[in-house]
């Protein structure tokens, strides 16, 4: 048995940021970010809206297209780093939203590798045959967590949120065909957000220091992420005995178009074979790759029997690529 994409939908606030926007509110320019990153604007969700929104506009975009409805799922798994609360799971208000009657959820915290990993996760209950219908959402509302005084991380983020159906398939050559995830905590120091947690519990004092918002060591996760994307990619590509001409599309995780580039150019594929849109969102975290493959899929650019490749750098450090064999027409 394999897992199966069997639609794909995502979903962006309508309000956007701009460069021009920030050049308002920090010292940055346009021409800086747009060099240096790649992106242009990002969308940001209003005030008194959470990420479940995002990731329930998502995963009804994939049941109208399937014309199936939420009680058919059996599982949601929402890769997000900013939950609608702590407790409980960003997953459990997807279900209500849904009004999903007859199945279970629950969060996955990977940073930026969010959603790959979930992809891996909710294929294991379809491939045992436990589950039919499994909901893998990529949900992030950034800017909730970020500091708009902060220079080195307002430019990069955004809101945004994709999501696919799993299902179960008999074809012995489809869908999710293979991955490798890695974990590495060492890294956790170059990127995080240090208080609201039990490790730094929130208080007058973490208010006062502005600890509830992302902090990132800009250069050395750019290193790492170049890599260690390139490792994976090139490892799974090799032992599924692919070459770079194999691969339909790169779907990776968009956090800066230079990293992006280097990616692709290490592991040999030309500008046509990369996905690329973090031009119009930024870095929307768990959301990307989910994101940035909705988009391919309605612009045509994956067909059935495609090879796809995902692959994504983050917080943890976690990374990670899964390869799968696309049958969505
Ligand atoms: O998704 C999770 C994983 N995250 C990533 O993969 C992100 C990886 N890192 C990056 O994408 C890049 O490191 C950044 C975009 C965050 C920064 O780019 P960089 O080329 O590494 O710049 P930098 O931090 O080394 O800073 C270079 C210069 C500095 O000035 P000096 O010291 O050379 O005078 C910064 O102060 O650019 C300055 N700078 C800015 N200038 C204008 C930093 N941020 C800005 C800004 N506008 N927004």
């Amino acid at each position: 048995m394999r897992a199966i994409i069997t639609g794909v939908g995502h979903f962006v606030p309508d309000e956007r940021l701009t460069n021009q926007d920030l050049e308002q509110m920090v010292d940055t320019n346009d021409e800086w970010i747009t060099t240096r990153t790649g992106i242009r604007e990002r969308r940001i969700l209003k005030q008194g809206k959470a990420t479940s929104h995002m990731a329930v506009q998502a995963a009804t975009r994939v049941m109208e297209q399937k014309g199936m409805t939420a009680d058919e799922l059996d599982l949601i798994i929402v890769a997000t780093s900013t939950p609608n609360t702590l407790i409980p799971s960003t997953a459990a208000r997807v279900q209500d939203e849904l009004n999903a009657r007859d199945c279970w959820g629950f969060d996955l915290s990977g940073g930026c590798s969010g959603f790959i990993f979930a992809l891996a996760t909710g294929s294991q209950f379809v491939e045992t045959g436990r589950h039919q219908k499994v909901m893998v959402i990529g949900a992030d509302k950034m800017s909730a967590i970020i500091d708009y005084e902060d220079r080195n991380t307002c430019v990069i983020f955004g809101d945004g949120a994709g999501a696919v159906l799993l299902e179960p398939s008999e074809a012995e050559d489809a869908g999710i065909e293979d991955f490798i995830h890695r974990l590495d905590g060492s890294g956790h120091k170059h990127l995080n957000m240090p208080a609201g947690g039990s490790e730094m519990p929130a208080s007058q004092e973490t208010l006062d220091r502005k600890l509830h918002y992302v902090v990132q060591e800009g250069k050395t996760v750019f290193k790492h992420a170049i890599t260690e994307m390139t490792e994976v990619s090139s490892r799974i590509m090799e032992r599924n005995s692919l070459s770079p001409k194999d691969i339909r599309l790169l779907i990776p995780h968009q956090a800066n178009l230079r990293i992006i580039d280097a990616v692709a150019r290490r592991l040999g594929l030309d500008h046509d074979q990369v996905a690329i849109n973090i031009q119009h969102y930024g870095n929307t975290t768990a959301a990307t790759i989910p994101l940035a493959l909705s988009e391919a899929f309605q612009e045509k650019r994956v067909t059935p029997g495609d090879w796809v490749l995902m692959t994504a750098f983050g917080a943890g450090f976690a990374w990670g690529s899964v390869l799968l064999k696309w049958t969505l027409d």
